[in-house]
């Protein structure tokens, strides 16, 4: 692909500027989720749950779908793939630390399943791969990469809403520089799959590539809400019933 063609596309895959219900709708995620790090954080149960969900999140990685989807990837893939599993079983580790540290036991032995909401958002992605798996020369690679970019923004959001609401509270909090550690990965991780995107399609594939991301992202975001709203109730409920540890 030329220059031109490839940063036409570096555009295209960064994060879209939303307009009409799709923004309201992520005003609405963006104002409940800020609420909920209120709720969780105020118990230790909560700060636990909140740790939880991003060990799992790293867990079911989209380096693990990617790899899912992709049972031969070509050899100069092989070794960047393996590099990017690493980091995230470093983040794994990572988060197990700090909920060792609030004591938690046994957090990384078991590899626990994602959330329901994950769980069927992950199916969904699943679908839409296979859809469009002859639509590109490089077949299932370029859904999977595609899959992986949209996860990557997603972690890169969590995360800079999770550190710009730890900033504005008066105490600085022992969780911020692992925050800050891991998110400068995904950061990267994000370059990395718009890279390998850049290098994968064919100029004639970008109106196909352009209609399935679209795609992906809305599924990304048909489930935000509901995801938010169980968030904060969740945090609610470990702030306001009796904890036993
Ligand atoms: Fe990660
Ligand atoms: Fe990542």
């Amino acid at each position: 692909m030329n220059i031109d063609t490839s940063s036409l596309l570096h555009t295209r895959l960064a994060p879209p500027v939303l307009r009409g219900w799709p923004r309201v709708q992520a005003q609405w995620v963006n104002y409940i989720k800020r609420a909920a790090l209120r709720q969780l954080h105020a118990s230790n149960a909560g700060e636990r749950l909140l740790l939880r969900i991003y060990l799992i999140g790293e867990q079911a990685t989209e380096i693990a779908l990617q790899r899912e989807l992709v049972t031969e990837p070509p050899d100069w893939l092989v070794r960047q793939m393996d590099q990017h599993l690493a980091e995230e079983q470093e983040h794994v580790r990572a988060f197990g630390a700090a909920l060792a540290e609030r004591g938690e036991i046994n957090v990384t032995q078991h590899h626990a399943q994602p959330d329901w909401l994950s769980r069927r958002k992950i199916a969904q992605w699943h679908t839409i791969a296979h859809r469009y798996e002859a639509s590109f020369a490089s077949g299932l690679l370029v859904p999977a990469f595609a899959i992986g970019l949209c996860a990557e923004q997603m972690a890169t959001r969590v995360l800079e809403r999770h550190l710009q609401w730890l900033n504005q509270q008066p105490e600085s909090d022992p969780l911020q520089p692992l925050l800050v550690r891991v998110l400068a990965d995904e950061g990267r991780h994000v370059q990395l799959c718009s890279d390998t995107l850049a290098r994968l399609l064919e100029p004639h594939e970008q109106p196909a590539f352009s209609k399935m991301l679209a795609e992906i992202r809305a599924i990304d975001r048909s489930w935000s809400v509901t995801g938010a709203i169980g968030l904060l109730l969740m945090g609610l409920a470990l702030r306001l019933l009796p904890q036993r540890s």
